[in-house]
């Protein structure tokens, strides 16, 4: 074969390699032991002199030709590998990223907050009591005689007795508070509990084991029940956006004397009759009244010097005011479809 046959040949070949594998194969073919230009080269010694001098120039020529184009093919072909490798690792940062699940507060949580921003701008402080509590703070300090019925008005869940005899219990309510807050303070003060409570009893759409109550007292010289009625009216008009009317009923608990069921005017019908009220136009709110001397006395204080009052108010109910939530259960669930409403 001719050199510039030869030549042609190579340069095509080296053209058309699309990557390393294949220009090696051609430098294999051309340059190789056995390679055509080596076998040419070769060849050479055998020619007469005249002859060996032109073509082994020409040959030589080709060699160091063939080696300049593949050196400069394989830099191209490395430099074609490294952009389609750029091409492939390359962050588009027009492309929407990636919405990550938020979560958000629980229903109660919003209340409980709510109701704790509008007690504080009136004055009031937040304290935190005990969920497992002695029987002393939950009923005797509260005025609970041992053997009177009214203890039965809760149903306790009740905590294996420990070795001293004193057999605890989850407090019922968030009214121990009172007693162990009033030990540790001199009037006046303000304060409100937020906290869990729990009850031994059959679940329905009222009742659940497990309830959150915002316990309140206030007391001071001359805290009469004029003030809880202010005070209420000012945070529910807050709380439900629209002014409300407050009733007190007398009732019975132990620790306050007077007592008083508190009933606040419907804000579904305003007053005037619908199915969330039992078409009565109120909805019973939550348990108040005086604090009772015998409390002060549990509590250390001379009845005489102070005057107060306490209530305490169920936040699931104030929930299901505020959300028109029908059943108290669902705030336990855990069922997204309800949560992802609020
Ligand atoms: N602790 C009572 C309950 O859980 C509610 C209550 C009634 C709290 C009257 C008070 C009060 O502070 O004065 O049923």
């Amino acid at each position: 074969m001719d050199i510039t046959a030869l030549r042609d040949q190579a340069i095509e070949a080296i053209e058309r390699a699309k990557n390393a594998k294949e220009l090696e194969e051609v430098n294999k073919i051309y340059l190789g032991r056995k390679g055509k230009l080596t076998q040419l080269l070769r060849s050479l010694n055998a020619m007469e002199a005249g002859e060996r001098r032109k073509i082994g120039a020409a040959a030589n020529a080709l060699r160091d030709e063939l080696h300049e184009t593949l050196e400069k093919k394989q830099e191209l072909l490395a430099r074609l590998e490294l952009q389609e490798e750029a091409r492939q690792n390359r962050i588009d940062v027009t492309v929407p990223g990636k919405r990550l699940p938020v979560g958000h507060l629980h229903p109660l949580t919003h209340i409980q907050r709510e109701a704790r921003r509008i007690f504080e701008s009136m004055g009031f402080s937040t304290v935190q009591g005990n969920e497992i509590e002695s029987q002393h703070y939950n009923f005797d300090a509260l005025n609970f005689p041992p053997d009177h019925p009214a203890r039965d008005m809760q149903d306790t869940f009740w905590l294996k007795q420990h070795r001293k005899g004193e057999r605890n219990l989850l407090r019922t309510h968030t009214s121990p508070v009172q007693v162990r807050y009033m030990e540790q303070h001199v009037p006046p003060f303000r304060i409100i509990v937020p906290g869990r409570v729990f009850r031994n009893e059959a679940t329905d759409a009222r009742h659940e084991t497990n309830l959150y109550q915002l316990e309140g007292l206030m007391v001071g010289k001359y805290v009469s029940a004029a003030h809880f009625k202010g005070v209420l009216e000012e945070f529910y008009r807050e709380f439900f956006h629209t002014p409300v009317s407050i009733r007190l009923r007398p009732s019975f608990f132990p620790f306050v004397e007077p007592g008083f069921e508190v009933d606040m005017s419907c804000v579904v019908c305003k007053g005037g009759g619908c199915s969330t009220c039992s078409q009565g136009g109120w909805i019973e709110m939550m348990g108040a009244g005086m604090v009772h001397p015998n409390v002060f006395k549990a509590a250390g204080y001379v009845p005489g010097d102070w005057q107060g009052f306490a209530f305490g108010m169920g936040l699931d109910r104030l929930a299901m005011m505020k959300y028109k939530v029908h059943d108290i259960r669902l705030f336990y669930g855990g069922d997204f479809r309800f949560l992802r409403q609020f």
